[in-house]
């Protein structure tokens, strides 16, 4: 299934805050050219009043990628929108699916679901506020309101700010007695609650999330909805995302190889250390290209430990990569997540 509004979000790569910062985001780029990427959830306060250099870097090679922004006051988020799209980001998300006990007081996050009417009113703001789009991210409910009726109420209302793009993670929070954590596992996924609503408001772009961890069981949400969204699967191996150029995007190109893909990072990874980055905080992102492979735990062993220590240096980077080209020449056959 296709929709206009939608191409370039088949397939998602979902927020995970300490996970997908500028760094995995440029990584992930290197495996997949098309799935849109998604930075981690920050308050408009630190964008609108904090320092902009620190939390608005970003790479021209990571398009297209979206900033996610969580919080509850319109002035604030179209301040940051505003600010967002002059810096080139190429879409704004709204956080609506974070179970966080910090959202109680102040509701940000999957508290909001319970505000509907604050929703839709910082969503037209940010709306008004930019010309790039604004999505959402949301859960199917919380606590007890869980029905599909809920959901649709819900969905009908925020969709009057002018949304068209709803990233549904298919699973209620669970606020009062589960920790964020098990909010990503305990309550049940419900696909259902996420077709039905594709099928009643067509009008919408609706992208699924949750539990994805296979491409045929995102070929299979693809007949329903009109994007898919993955996330721990594809941060924990990473090179699961060399296919999907080739599954969803009509790409002819071969899947990049391991090593390739790391060849492909080091005049990023030069940079990044000539302006004082430490080389861990950008390989430790790299260590489960080949995840699953037991013979490749010298190449995760060398980028756990020679690629944190202190001072590491292009020669440590270098290494890595002929430890992969090792690994993956014909014969040890060993790739990616074998
Ligand atoms: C470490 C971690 C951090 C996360 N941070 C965010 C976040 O900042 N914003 C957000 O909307 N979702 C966040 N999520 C939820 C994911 O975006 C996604 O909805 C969830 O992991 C379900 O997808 P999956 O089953 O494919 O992992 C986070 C998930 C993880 C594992």
């Amino acid at each position: 299934m296709s929709h206009p509004l939608d191409l370039n979000r088949r397939i998602c790569i979902a927020p995970m805050m300490g996970w997908t910062n500028r760094h995995n985001r440029y990584f992930h780029r290197q495996l997949t050219r098309h799935a849109m990427t998604y930075a981690e959830m920050l308050a408009p306060e630190a964008i609108v009043r904090g320092n902009k250099q620190r939390w608005l870097r970003y790479s021209e090679g990571e398009h297209p990628v979206a900033f996610q922004l969580g919080g509850n006051d319109p002035k604030m988020l179209a301040a940051a929108a505003r600010e967002l799209e002059r810096v080139g980001f190429d879409e704004i998300n709204f956080n609506v699916g974070c179970p966080s006990k910090k959202g109680k007081s102040n509701p940000f996050g999957a508290h909001l679901i319970r505000h509907p009417q604050v929703v839709k009113a910082c969503m037209q703001a940010m709306i008004e506020a930019v010309e790039i789009p604004v999505t959402i991210k949301t859960r199917l409910g919380v606590d007890e309101q869980e029905s599909y009726d809920h959901l649709a109420e819900f969905v009908g209302l925020v969709k009057e700010s002018g949304c068209r793009v709803f990233i549904v993670h298919a699973r209620k929070a669970w606020l009062d007695g589960l920790s964020t954590r098990q909010n990503r596992e305990v309550p049940p996924l419900r696909y259902d609650y996420v077709y039905r609503l594709k099928r009643e408001f067509p009008e919408l772009s609706v992208v699924l999330n949750g539990g994805v961890t296979e491409w045929d069981q995102a070929q299979a949400h693809l007949e329903h909805v009109d994007g898919v969204m993955v996330g721990r699967r594809a941060y924990k191996e990473p090179f699961w995302l060399a296919e999907v150029d080739r599954l969803f995007f009509q790409a002819t190109e071969p899947d990049p190889s391991p090593p390739e893909v790391m060849r492909r990072c080091l005049p990023y990874v030069e940079a990044e250390l000539a302006g004082g980055t430490p080389l861990r905080e950008i390989v430790r992102h790299m260590v489960g290209l080949y995840r699953a492979a037991p013979a490749a735990s010298a190449f995760r062993r060398h980028l756990a430990i020679e690629g944190h220590a202190k001072g590491a240096g292009t020669n440590v980077y270098l290494e890595a990569i002929r430890i992969a080209e090792r690994l993956s020449r014909p014969g040890r056959a060993i790739i990616g997540r074998l």
